[in-house]
């Protein structure tokens, strides 16, 4: 499973990025927004700090809007993958835009048969967003699966990008289902390695030890 951070935060990207686990980067207009800077500037920075996959999402809602957008944004960088929303323009766009060798991430997928028609209209990356479903008490987790199957049946060259991740076990509900990749919020990442009993045993290894020095020092100076 590819993990990839849900942040234009270039702090928290680069303290991702040095755990040596982010193999990718999602934007969208909301997280850019809180940045200070350009949209290009920042993207280009992220696009030097994690060698991967990097969304950057378009605003334009009309078919050749969304493809100028897009072109704008993949002309940046080779690693930048164009995201547009997931609607009839946002299809147009998504099919021009694989014809002409550029990755779509399809956002705003909220059902499988939007997915499976962002897949059939060459998008690379399609994003089912678990946490809103949950929010309108739909289990987000079910479209998840929903796209893994229907993906694996015809081996489309689509990966689901879970997305709106936004705790721990999201992540590993959805990694227990095969999705691709999953994206989350730095804080989610850290909460993936947190574990008390991990630092109740490590203060209990080290006092151990420390404790066995001094008595070892003790008898040498015997
Ligand atoms: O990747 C999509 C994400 O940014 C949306 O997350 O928590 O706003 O639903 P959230």
């Amino acid at each position: 499973m590819k993990f990839f951070l849900d942040t234009a935060s270039l702090k928290e990207i680069r303290e991702g990025a040095a755990l040596g686990v982010v193999d990718g980067v999602t934007t969208n207009p909301s997280l850019l927004a809180k940045e200070d800077g350009e949209p290009e500037t920042i993207l280009l920075e992220i696009c030097r700090t994690v060698d991967g996959p990097i969304s950057a999402e378009v605003v334009a809602t009309d078919t050749d809007g969304m493809v100028r957008e897009g072109l704008h944004w993949a002309a940046l960088h080779e690693n930048i993958v164009v995201k547009c929303p997931c609607t009839a323009e946002g299809l147009k766009a998504t099919r021009i835009l694989s014809s002409q060798g550029h990755r779509v991430n399809m956002t705003l997928v909220f059902s499988p048969s939007q997915g499976l028609l962002a897949a059939k209209a060459g998008a690379r990356f399609v994003s089912p967003f678990v946490g809103r479903l949950d929010d309108v008490s739909t289990p987000g987790m079910e479209l998840v699966a929903d796209l893994v199957q229907i993906f694996r049946n015809y081996d489309f060259q689509c990966e689901v990008l879970a997305a709106s991740l936004r705790h721990p076990l999201h992540v590993v509900e959805a990694a227990k289902l095969g999705a691709h990749i999953g994206t989350m919020p730095y804080a989610v990442l850290l909460a993936l390695l947190k574990h008390p009993l991990t630092d109740i045993g490590l203060k209990r290894f080290l006092d151990d030890w420390e404790k066995a020095k001094k008595e070892m020092g003790a008898k040498a100076s015997r």
